[in-house]
């Protein structure tokens, strides 16, 4: 049967996600931690593939922050396994993908995470690099004040290599030294679970973005959620500092 697709009349071009209340979700059901994070990977699989069938052309989810290393070994090591598992199975459906247009790109400092998710990372971003229909930002050792630091040194490099003149910084010579370079700024950034935080995350690049948030933990967080934030974000009146 034919699926029915709502329809918008206008789509955010790029929406961000934190994929909070894993934890909680577990905690309510008597279950371990991880056992929450396999429902939030799983609801990231179904809300990405819904989000390209609307039509959206990227979405980046906020995964692992650079904060989440303190967190118990234990449930680090469960969060890095189902990474892995993610990008094994991205390989094994490699053809599911290219058909859906599936383009799939990690954003965040890749010094410190394993070697073998890093390989399958590279790998997965090069087998998917040309699709169109979406791109599907993976934030993985993220923080947003990190990564601006990280671009401003990148900038001071070219200024003492004589390629850049102190002048000719402005506000796109940032922009192009982030993760996101190319990307256009996030118009919504959602953020399940009751929290009302941007919790270091798109720092720069959520300047004017407009703010979605839900009670609903992540692991619980449905099409129907996504199209709720979709019609709120229709009626928002984007002003960008004007009148
Ligand atoms: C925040 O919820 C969630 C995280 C720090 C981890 C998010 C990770 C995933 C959804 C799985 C990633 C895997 C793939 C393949 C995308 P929390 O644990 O802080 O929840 P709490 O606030 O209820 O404790």
């Amino acid at each position: 049967m034919e699926k029915n697709i709502p329809e918008f009349t206008v789509l955010p071009k790029h929406i961000g996600v934190i994929m909070d209340g894993n934890g909680r979700w577990a905690k309510q059901r008597n279950l371990p931690r991880y056992k929450g994070h396999i429902e939030g990977a799983k609801t990231f699989r179904k809300i990405g593939e819904f989000a390209a069938e609307l039509g959206i052309k990227c979405m980046t989810f906020y995964a692992f922050s650079t904060e989440n290393w303190k967190r118990p070994q234990e449930e680090v090591d469960a969060i890095m396994q189902l990474f892995r598992e993610y990008l094994n199975e991205a390989e094994e459906r490699k053809e599911e993908n290219r058909e859906k247009g599936i383009c799939l790109r990690f954003i965040g400092d890749r010094r410190g995470i394993p070697e073998d998710i890093l390989a399958l990372m590279e790998h997965i971003e090069n087998e998917s690099r040309y699709e169109t229909k979406i791109i599907l930002n993976l934030a993985i050792n993220y923080g947003g004040r990190h990564e601006i630091t990280q671009g401003v040194k990148k900038i001071a490099q070219r200024v003492l290599d004589g390629e850049l003149s102190p002048e000719d910084i402005n506000e796109d010579t940032l922009s192009d030294s982030l993760y996101t370079s190319g990307i256009p700024d996030p118009d919504l950034i959602i953020r399940p679970s009751g929290e009302y935080r941007l919790s270091n995350f798109l720092t720069w690049q959520s300047a004017y973005s407009e703010f979605w948030f839900s009670d609903v933990l992540w692991p619980d967080f449905t099409e129907d959620d996504l199209c709720k934030a979709l019609q709120d974000f229709e009626k928002r009146n984007r002003r960008f500092g004007g009148i």
